[in-house]
């Protein structure tokens, strides 16, 4: 075993057996997520924290766990598309340009794609997981026409739970990485705590519920 597959396999040996996760899909969760690790293990390691955040918001608020555990660890997934220039450029500060944003913007839609025939349903999730910000993307009518055309009831479904993701996201980019403001040291909690309700202002009492529980610290 390489040093990437045992770190991945640490990381996720104590929530596969929590969550009963069959032999085969964790092989296949492995497999992406050495695509990832391969391409910016920054982003692997950003991809662990907000799956195992999705455990425990999905167990605070009664959800299937295996939802917001999926789509924890693979949303990110379609930056394995983007030129790792661009992905390296996104970690420093100045050298990440406007252009390569529009590219980065891609990434919901390539998540979908790479996800859609194995795992739908994280799919659909990772898709949305930007759409619940000020500056959403992607815009909603460059959906695949099948993620346009959902039911009306896993269409609220898909925006509900995404929600959650989205909000995990964004608490750990605020925490853990570069966010935009302060690309030469890590924020405050009191930081995070405001880039939280700025960033995510639809999602309020959601945030308040989640540090009211301590899941938000
Ligand atoms: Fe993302
Ligand atoms: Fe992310």
């Amino acid at each position: 075993m390489n040093k990437l597959e045992k770190l991945i396999s640490n990381e996720l040996r104590n929530s596969f057996y929590t969550l009963k996760i069959e032999p085969k899909n964790q092989e296949n969760i492995i497999n992406y997520l050495k695509r990832i690790g391969t391409k910016d293990i920054n982003i692997l390691k950003h991809s662990f924290r907000v799956g195992k955040l999705g455990i425990k918001i999905s167990n605070l608020l009664d959800i299937n766990p295996n939802k917001l555990f999926y789509s924890g660890l693979l949303h990110d997934i379609g930056k394995t598309k983007i030129d790792k220039n661009i992905i390296k450029r996104s970690n420093k500060y100045k050298t990440f340009t406007k252009e390569d944003m529009q590219i980065m913007k891609m990434h919901p839609l390539y998540s979908y794609e790479i996800l859609k025939n194995e795992y739908n349903y994280s799919a659909l999730l990772s898709l949305w997981h930007h759409e619940h910000q000020k500056d959403e993307y992607p815009p909603k009518e460059n959906f695949p026409i099948e993620a346009q055309n959902l039911p009306i009831y896993k269409q609220k479904e898909i925006e509900e739970i995404s929600k959650f993701l989205s909000v995990a996201d964004c608490y750990d980019a605020a925490k853990n990485r570069n966010n935009g403001r302060f690309w030469n040291r890590k924020s405050t909690s009191q930081e995070v705590e405001r880039i939280m309700f700025e960033e995510r202002e639809h999602s309020e009492k959601l945030i308040e519920n989640l540090y009211r529980n301590g899941i938000f610290k």
